[in-house]
């Protein structure tokens, strides 16, 4: 009853990896490295491969007796995606399909994605439900609702899929040992406390006419060991999400990650 963990070795991948592992469950990482860091997940059985690697995925799945997938593997830097559509939709929409072509033949059928609330664009209400209008505003955001949707229409032939709407995702692990690469990341928090400790230039907040206290724009934050708990309830290796998952006559569904507590840039 093993769990594949794509994209494993990264941030919010090494969280989840760590909380499983600390539950007792049985792991297998599966990462480009790409942009991952092995180091932050230390005694975990791990393969070395892309994704749309479909020999890699089959060999893994027989070799760890794979029963259901976490598949946070994916590039998620919205302006580089508006400059490279191609490189995007490649990685983040191609390689889940292949991902998916290659779980299906090796009887694999739950698998749990990383999407984003990315998805909603600029929602008329907030707090956002999960029957919000789909208004994606950037090529990264539109990978995410195409992978949602390909999962979607994989339910006709036997996949079960859970799409979580990950908020940006901020913190490190309570003991500090794991946390997010600030030297790679692009997230509003590292560029901020990288300004705040002087290791960069000052940080730009752009907007003042926002409807908010400050008019300054709002932005949403949930906590990584946070995000990390909400996704490994939803892997469905252990007995008690098993039954959730028999109890509940949608095979396909959506949820939105967040605090539902805003936070203002200044
Ligand atoms: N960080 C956030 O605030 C946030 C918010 C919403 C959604 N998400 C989604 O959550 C997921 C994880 O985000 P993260 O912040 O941990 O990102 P990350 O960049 O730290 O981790 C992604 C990992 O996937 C690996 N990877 C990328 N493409 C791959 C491929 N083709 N094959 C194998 N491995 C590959 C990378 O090497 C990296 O280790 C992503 O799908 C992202 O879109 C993140």
């Amino acid at each position: 009853m093993t769990t594949l963990v794509t994209g494993g070795a990264g941030y919010i991948g090494s969280h989840t990896v760590r909380l499983l592992t600390s539950q007792g469950r049985d792991v297998v990482v599966l990462d480009s490295l790409e942009l991952g860091d092995r180091s932050r997940i230390p005694g975990v059985p791990f393969v070395e491969a892309d994704i749309a690697d479909e020999r890699a995925i089959e060999k893994a799945c027989r070799k760890y007796g794979v029963q259901d997938v976490i598949h946070f593997a994916a590039y998620k830097a919205v302006g580089e995606s508006m400059e490279q559509p191609l490189r995007y939709y490649n990685n983040n929409v191609a390689g889940s399909i292949a991902l998916v072509h290659a779980l299906l033949a090796n009887g694999v059928e739950r698998i749990v994605f990383s999407s984003s609330a990315a998805v909603y664009g600029n929602p008329d209400h907030v707090p956002v439900n999960e029957d919000a209008p789909l208004r994606p505003e950037s090529v990264y955001a539109e990978t995410k609702v195409h992978v949602e949707r390909f999962l979607t229409s994989c339910n006709a032939i036997g996949l079960r899929s859970v799409s979580l709407r990950y908020f940006n995702a901020a913190g490190a692990s309570a003991d500090s040992s794991i946390g997010e690469n600030w030297d790679m990341s692009q997230n509003l928090i590292p560029l901020v406390m990288k300004a705040i400790l002087g290791a960069s230039g000052p940080v730009r907040v752009f907007g003042n006419d926002y409807p908010t206290p400050d008019g300054t724009c709002l932005r949403d934050y949930i906590h990584v060991e946070d995000l990390a708990k909400r996704t490994s309830t939803h892997s469905t290796t252990s007995p008690p999400v098993a039954s959730r998952w028999r109890a509940t006559s949608a095979p396909v569904r959506r949820a939105r990650c967040s605090t539902c507590c805003g936070w203002q840039k200044k």
